[in-house]
């Protein structure tokens, strides 16, 4: 009877032994996915730094992780060590030696460390604090949800969700929120800021290499928090400049009758009551102003991409491509909307 209950008993065990088992394989490979998740091709890095406020955080970033490496190792050594070698020995403790190699293991070199860590931290906080100097471009960033309105003083224009920056030279960004909390991240270039309401924050961008830079909002806001990226673009001066200039301009007239025909039915509709497209009676100042939208990389803060396909399908019901966004479905006639899309992609 007994032998029968001691075998249930071991059986039981097993099978609890083997569904722990299943279970801790699961979550591993689990976690493997999501590490794997992370690593995705087109992702930026902060381990991929293009700029000098980046290295500073990769530098620190691998400094700790051979730190960490090493003391891992370390452990894990005196560990077997206890386990394999010392098992069954007489622990006690015998001409206080055990007692000087904790206070030097475990409290000396771990104050050491955390000292030093902590002092090259502060260096580069300090490093990074310094902003660039006073003849050095600025560039004005308003946090929406969920997009970013960009401007720069002095310029009567606006942008969304993509500024640029002259590549080698510090920029300044000032940073607002119009809303909730939001942070301003671009992850090869340059750590968080957050937005704070009522706040205005500063940081600054500096690319060694031209190329175009993905940035993040890194706060959640809202149910479209992930869908308000920015891009950073780093381009010679005179490109710069251009940028600028084209900023401070009027946005480009229509050339067919396509665009004509668009031009109109844009400012009769409501699109003029939110948008604001320059040179034109549409002056609306809730949604992004849309004066070169033609030229940017994305619809609906890095949505989906910015081709005549999702632009007419985002102007029909922005709701199905960003479900919470403010804008509403816009009641354009079927036949009016290519002409709208044409309109609008020309403007560059
Ligand atoms: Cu804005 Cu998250």
């Amino acid at each position: 009877m007994d032998t029968t209950r001691d075998a249930t008993n071991a059986g039981s065990r097993r099978s609890r032994r083997r569904r722990r088992n299943g279970r801790v394989v699961r979550m591993t490979l689990l976690a493997g996915v999501f590490l794997l998740g992370g690593c995705a091709g087109d992702a930026p890095s902060a381990l991929d730094p293009a700029g000098s406020g980046a290295a500073r955080v990769a530098n620190l970033w691998w400094l700790l992780f051979w730190i960490s490496t090493a003391v891992f190792v370390e452990v894990m050594a005196l560990l077997v060590w206890a386990l394999v070698f010392r098992r069954g020995r007489d622990t006690r403790v015998r001409h206080g030696q055990p007692l000087r190699f904790v206070a030097v293991a475990g409290a000396g070199l771990p104050l050491v460390i955390l000292v030093a860590v902590y002092a090259v931290g502060l260096r580069d906080l300090a490093a990074l604090g310094h902003g660039p100097g006073p003849q050095a471009p600025t560039i004005e960033v308003t946090g929406h949800k969920w997009w970013w309105e960009v401007r720069v003083p002095g310029i009567d224009g606006a942008t969304a969700n993509e500024l640029h920056i002259p590549v080698g030279e510090r920029v300044r960004v000032r940073l607002r929120t119009a809303d909730v909390l939001h942070s301003f991240w671009v992850p090869q270039l340059m750590p968080k800021t957050d937005l704070i309401a009522g706040e205005m924050r500063e940081t600054w961008l500096q690319a060694q290499r031209a190329g175009r830079y993905r940035g993040q909002c890194a706060e959640y806001c809202g149910t479209q928090h992930a869908h308000m990226a920015f891009l950073v673009v780093a381009e010679p001066r005179a490109d710069f400049d251009a940028w600028l200039a084209r900023l401070g301009s009027t946005a480009r007239q229509p050339e067919t009758d396509a665009q004509r025909r668009g031009q109109q039915a844009f400012v009769q509709a409501s699109c003029a009551g939110c948008h604001a497209i320059r040179g034109t009676p549409a002056d609306g100042r809730v949604g992004p102003d849309l004066s070169d939208v033609g030229s940017r990389w994305s619809i609906g803060a890095g949505a989906v991409p910015n081709d005549g396909g999702h632009l007419g399908g985002w102007i029909a019901n922005p709701q199905t491509v960003k479900p919470g966004a403010y804008m509403p479905p816009q009641p354009v006639e079927a036949a009016r909307l290519p002409d709208l899309v044409a309109y609008l992609q020309s403007l560059k």
